[in-house]
């Protein structure tokens, strides 16, 4: 049996990919039994004992029952973590009451800031004194409760501060759960609730090795809190990372929200602790029931699955998200770093926010001045410097240890590669791939070299993820990597030096999209346009825990409080406080509607004014951004809002997979309506074939009376006409749905060449005070 895996979306952005395979028909692992929402009511202990019952239908005794059961879910999700065999899993499978039997997989993740928030709000476009208006009526997210599952947090950081914040929330129900190193009083008015999750962790690894870490909801690792710091920091001022780079004051998104943290991420035994945590789904799950009886608002989830996605049934995430909306609880979630290869993109379940990654207008410059003077651009926030002068330059690949295969990894620098003879007091020239950047600058470092320059592949195009090298280094784009090779080549004696970096803000153009942010088509149902948008995630600093090098080299002795990292796991906490500030100005609005606002207010244009681009400078398109870059001003004020409430999910449901059976309040129709007729505020079209028909439905959520006219870009090769073209409302909360028809043109030589390919094409409602834009994404049938 193998079960798919799960990934939290990792700084540095490395995924570790955990294959959990059993050997024998015998061996025992965490299967979660999930019954979706609660039937009727029932008390804790009644569900309890419903669950306790249900597994010793397939156990000999009371005993080997208890011992088998990791968690009863049954505050809002109804289900359990039990230990069982392949066979007992198929038995339980079969009962009627049961809406799916999966293996608990191990995520991984997709695992703030001075310049991020002040880079969006320049995207906005608006003034100053309008942004300001809007954000004060928001209150910056004041008294809004984000959960986020991750590797725990450091409550020390000042970005936890609660000077000056108000009494906790009544509503909130949360605890502040003890352990090692973390006491109730590590939470406070800012960080209001943390717990921690192991049980299906150490029913897989044995008990969890404290050395490096702690068994409680305290951070090792430094991802969680600066996840944590992203949603909802205090302002903090001059901040900045190692070396004094990026330095300015820092705060989360929505500075008086409250946080907090629900553990679930933890080292995997033996593994590189620069790399490798894992999340357990089995434990997830528990995190977000608890989450949602707290009194979460929003969940901020970097962590994802990577390979083949499960069916949304028998996807933790998927599922508990499902109940979140149900209560109206945002969740956002980032869609991985697995890009640029297509139908990548992760947490793929249309009612949760899916977040790809994106640069600010920020660069950490340390140019490359080669023998023959060409100067090359570098960038890094490496804390150390050469001397002004020119050092002997090699390429790694003719600098390893006599005997190494002259293939491509030769010049990658990998741990005991490199010949000391041949680089001592050199500079040395690696190449990406295999094993963590910093890991190479460590080994030049090992092996005696002055200095590193790393150099991308030409996967990596343009985009430059910084590191705090642990010796003087920079890093090139993949052009100039192939310039510097040249240069080597052409001389006996190759020369460099590395001027030391600076920190330049303004760049244009900006925001490109990451190379490694995930992207579409949607791998599970190319219906839905994924992922939904991008926020910034390339080289974001944030707060950090203070037992964790900023390289998580575990040879790093440095400590730092905050730190630069790239990822989808730094994007998805910039939507999430987004979505707690809209959350906050319109506390009764659905999921759902949040979501309109934040996806249909997105830019497509970067601050050159010209459409966004990927890392390799290409024009980006939906498949990268979904709905375009996150403008939360524009998301407080969205004119119109396409809303979806959780029975229109159960309804979409219905059309994708057999036998759904989350709510038993809930009948599926008797024709079961097209999962492109789900109000989303995009459109995707799978294998158009003549014409097709999609109905939408918007919801006036601005000032009264209100006229829309639409504009549409359709795809090239593809007719679209929108009926009526003209909306009037005349009061809020009115609704107006229209039809967008789609035709292949025929005859047509271009869309003859993009049969099977997607086009993109967008439309737009305006009323002379709002745009509210919604991405197309067609492919022609064969
Ligand atoms: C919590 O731990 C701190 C030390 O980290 C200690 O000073 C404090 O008294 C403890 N508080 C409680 C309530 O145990
Ligand atoms: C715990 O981790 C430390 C540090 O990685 C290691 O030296 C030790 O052997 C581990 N202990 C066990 C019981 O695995
Ligand atoms: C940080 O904030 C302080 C006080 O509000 C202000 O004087 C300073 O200019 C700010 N620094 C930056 C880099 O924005
Ligand atoms: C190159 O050689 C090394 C050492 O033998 C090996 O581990 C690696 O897999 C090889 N890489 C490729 C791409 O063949
Ligand atoms: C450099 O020269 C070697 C042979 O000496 C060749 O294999 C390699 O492709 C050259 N590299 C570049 C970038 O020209
Ligand atoms: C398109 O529809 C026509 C008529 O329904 C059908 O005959 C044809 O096979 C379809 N083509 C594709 C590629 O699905």
């Amino acid at each position: 049996m193998r079960s798919p895996c799960l990934l939290l979306f990792f700084s540095f952005f490395l995924l570790l990919l955990l294959s959990l395979s059993s050997s024998s028909p015998n061996d025992r692992q965490v299967y979660i039994i999930y019954f979706g929402e609660h039937k009727g009511a029932k008390t804790v202990q009644e569900i309890e004992e419903t669950h306790h019952s249900t597994l010793l239908s397939v156990k000999n005794s009371q005993e080997e029952g208890r011992e088998s059961l990791l968690y009863s879910y049954k505050h809002s999700i109804n289900g359990f973590a039990a230990l069982l065999t392949s066979d007992e899993a198929s038995i339980l499978s079969e009962m009627e009451e049961v809406v799916s039997v999966f293996p608990s997989r191990a995520n991984t993740w997709s695992l703030q800031t001075t310049r991020s928030w002040g880079f969006i709000e320049e995207l906005e476009g608006v003034s100053l004194k309008k942004s300001n208006h809007l954000r004060r009526r928001a209150k910056y997210g004041k008294d809004i409760i984000v959960g986020l599952l991750d590797s725990g947090i450091w409550p020390e950081s000042r970005s936890f501060s609660d000077y000056g914040m108000g009494p906790v929330p009544k509503s909130w129900k949360g605890i502040c759960q003890a352990g090692e190193a973390f006491n109730s009083s590590h939470c406070n008015k800012k960080l209001i609730g943390a717990r921690y999750y192991l049980k299906a962790y150490e029913a897989y690894y044995g008990r969890l090795n404290t050395t490096n870490e702690y068994r409680s909801p305290r951070d090792h690792d430094g991802h969680g809190t600066h996840t944590s710091s992203t949603v909802g920091g205090r302002r903090v001022h001059g901040m900045s990372a190692l070396g004094g780079f990026a330095y300015g004051n820092a705060s989360g998104g929505a500075p008086l929200v409250r946080l907090a943290m629900y553990k679930v991420c933890w080292p995997i035994p033996g593994g590189d602790p620069a790399l490798e945590n894992t999340c357990f789904e089995a434990d997830m799950l528990s995190a977000m029931d608890d989450a949602l009886a707290d009194g979460v608002d929003v969940l901020s989830i970097s962590i994802g699955t990577s390979g083949t996605p499960p069916k949304y049934p028998e996807d933790g995430i998927a599922m508990g998200a499902l109940h979140a909306v149900k209560r109206n609880v945002v969740v956002a979630c980032s869609a991985g770093n697995s890009g640029p290869t297509p139908a990548t993109a992760s947490n793929l379940a249309p009612w949760i926010i899916t977040v790809g990654a994106s640069s600010v207008d920020r660069v950490f410059t340390s140019p490359v001045v080669l023998g023959n003077g060409m100067e090359i651009k570098g960038q890094t926030v490496t804390p150390y410097k050469l001397q002004d002068k020119f050092y002997p330059l090699v390429y790694a690949a003719n600098a390893v240890v006599p005997g190494t295969p002259k293939n491509i990894s030769a010049g990658q620098c990998t741990p005991g590669s490199l010949d000391p003879n041949k680089v001592e007091g050199k500079i040395v020239f690696c190449l990406r791939g295999n094993g963590p950047r910093v890991g190479k600058g460590m080994e030049v470092k090992r092996a005696g070299g002055a200095a590193v320059i790393l150099g991308n592949l030409p996967a990596n195009g343009a985009e430059i993820s910084v590191d705090p090298n642990v010796l003087p280094g920079t890093a090139v784009v993949s052009d100039d990597a192939i310039a510097i090779l040249n240069y080597i080549n052409s001389t006996r004696t190759p020369t460099a030096k590395i001027i030391p970096a600076k920190t330049v803000l303004d760049v244009k153009e900006a925001p490109f999209m990451a190379a490694f942010s995930s992207k579409g088509p949607n791998a599970l149902d190319p219906n839905i346009l994924k992922p939904d948008i991008t926020a910034p995630g390339l080289n974001i600093l944030a707060a950090w825990s203070e037992v964790s090098p900023p390289t998580k080299l575990a040879s790093d002795p440095r400590r730092v409080k905050y730190n630069l990292l790239s990822g989808t796991s730094m994007s998805c906490p910039h939507v999430a406080a987004a979505a707690a500030i809209v959350k906050a100005m319109y506390p009764h609005w659905s999921a759902a509607a949040i979501r309109s606002a934040l996806m249909t207010t997105a830019t497509v244009i970067n601050n050159a004014r010209k459409p966004l681009a990927d890392a390799s400078g290409s024009i980006a398109g939906p498949f990268n951004y979904g709905s375009g870059h996150l403008r939360p001003v524009h998301a407080l004020d969205p004119g119109l809002v396409y809303d979806a409430s959780y029975t229109d999910y159960l309804t979409y449901l219905c059309t994708t997979t057999t036998g759904t059976k989350f709510d038993s309040s809930f009948n599926c129709p008797a024709h079961p309506i097209s999962p492109t007729n789900l109000n989303h505020p995009s459109i995707a079209i799978p294998n158009l074939n003549g014409t097709l028909t999609v109905k939408r439905t918007v919801t006036n959520a601005g000032t009264g009376r209100s006229m829309y006219s639409v504009t549409i870009t359709p795809p090239f090769g593809v007719s679209v006409e929108i009926s009526p073209k003209i909306l009037k409302f005349s009061q809020v909360g009115e609704k107006k749905s229209f039809k967008v028809t789609l035709k292949a043109k025929s005859g047509n030589e271009g869309a003859e060449d993009k049969k099977g390919e997607y086009v993109f094409g967008s439309y737009e409602w305006r009323d002379g005070m709002h745009v509210v834009r919604s991405p197309m994404a067609v492919s022609i049938a064969n």
